[in-house]
C-alpha cells in the first residue's frame, strides 16, 4: 500500500502559524509520526507541501502512474477556493481522506464550504494533528 500524504499552503508554517488553532507540532513532527505508523504495517508513505496550486496539482496527476493507492489531504486555504485541485482529484480516481487541523464548521463563514467534501471517502476536521493519524489508520484498515 502507498499513501500519498498532501499538505497545501502555509502547512509549512505549522508549529509556528496561530499554534492556538493549529497546535504546536511542526509539519515534520507530524509526517514523522505518520513515517512510524505506516512502517510498523510496512506500509509505504510519501508527502507533498507546498503553496503553490499548480504545483498541487501536478502532485495529483502523478499519483495517477506512480502507484499510490490512497491520498491524505489537507488543502488548507485551497479547501474554499480550487476546482483545480477537486478536478485533479476527480481525474485520477484515486480515493482519498480531507483533513483538517481546526474545525472549520466552527470557524469563519467562508471557511464552511469545501470543495472536496463531496468526493472524499470522508472528512476530519478539528482533531488536530491526530486527524491525520486516523486517516492513516482508515486507509491502512482498507488497504489492499
Ligand atoms: C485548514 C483550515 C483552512 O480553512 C485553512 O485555510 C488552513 C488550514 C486546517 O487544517 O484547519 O490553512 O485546512
Amino acid at each position: 500500500t502507498n499513501i500519498l500524504v498532501i499538505h497545501g499552503p502555509n502547512l509549512n508554517l505549522l508549529g509556528m502559524r496561530e499554534p492556538e488553532i493549529y497546535g504546536h507540532e511542526s509539519l515534520q513532527d507530524i509526517n514523522r509520526e505518520l513515517s512510524r505508523l505506516a512502517n510498523k504495517v510496512h506500509a509505504g508513505v510519501v508527502f507533498f507541501q507546498s503553496n503553490a496550486e499548480s504545483l498541487l496539482v501536478d502532485r495529483i496527476q502523478q499519483a495517477m502512474t506512480d502507484g499510490t493507492d490512497f491520498i491524505i489531504i489537507n488543502p488548507a486555504a485551497y479547501t474554499h477556493t480550487s476546482v483545480a485541485m477537486r478536478d485533479a482529484l476527480a481525474a485520477v480516481r484515486i480515493p482519498f481522506i480531507e483533513v483538517h487541523l481546526s474545525n472549520i464548521f466552527s470557524r469563519e463563514t467562508f471557511r464552511h464550504h469545501s470543495y472536496f467534501s463531496d468526493m472524499a471517502v470522508g472528512v476530519i476536521s478539528g482533531l488536530g494533528s491526530k486527524g491525520y493519524e486516523l486517516a492513516l489508520e482508515y486507509a491502512l484498515m482498507i488497504r489492499r
